[in-house]
């Protein structure tokens, strides 16, 4: 039986990579989330299936499993073969990977390998780096690790404060991310 390359984009916020998607016509298959946020409410003004999978506690006694496991669930009801976390701000753990292995993207609003982590751009800033950027990625069970598909240099300026450097990556991310999940596409499609 043929793999499924049908696409589920994952948000958490904004979703304006999400749109970015949309206006660039890839076809999206599912948006999924882990909160109510307007990334859901684009997918739903443009007419794609959506879920939520609520995350009910940002605390220690977070389950990550079994979110993980409910992840899944919802994705494989959807035949989904392809999930491109779009500012997804919830980490998975192994059963994401076990049932989707190299078919889970992530976009990350640095150069990888520099400044992992949930707070990349504001890591960037504190250490005075003067150019930094965004990378398209395949993730796997090492937060922000997996091959990298794509980079985008972005340069710092003297006055950038947090919010102003993110939104100029996030520019850029707009224009690389839908091309990027195209090619890789492609790429499977090819195996
Ligand atoms: C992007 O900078 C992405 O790299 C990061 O979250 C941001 C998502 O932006 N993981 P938006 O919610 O699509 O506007």
């Amino acid at each position: 039986m043929e793999k499924s390359t049908k696409i589920a984009v994952l948000v958490s916020g904004t979703g304006s990579l999400l749109e970015s998607m949309i206006e660039d016509g890839l076809k999206i298959d599912l948006v999924a989330a882990d909160r109510e946020c307007r990334g859901l409410e684009i997918a739903e003004k443009a007419g794609i299936a959506t879920e939520l999978v609520k995350r009910t506690s940002f605390k220690k006694d977070f389950d990550r499993e079994a979110y993980t496991k409910q992840m899944v669930e919802a994705l494989q009801k959807h035949d989904i073969g392809l999930v491109v976390m779009a500012g997804f701000m919830t980490v998975f753990v192994r059963p994401m990977f076990d049932a989707f292995p190299n078919r889970v993207l992530n976009s990350h609003p640095a150069l990888l390998p520099s400044f992992k982590g949930a707070h990349a751009v504001r890591d960037a800033l504190e250490m005075g780096v003067k150019v930094t950027g965004t990378t398209i990625h395949v993730a796997n069970l090492e937060v922000d690790e997996g091959r990298i598909l794509a980079q985008k240099a972005v340069d710092v300026k003297p006055d950038d404060d947090e919010d102003s450097l993110h939104e100029r990556i996030k520019a850029e991310e707009r224009k690389l991310y839908p091309q990027a999940v195209r090619d890789y596409v492609a790429e499977l499609s090819g195996e």
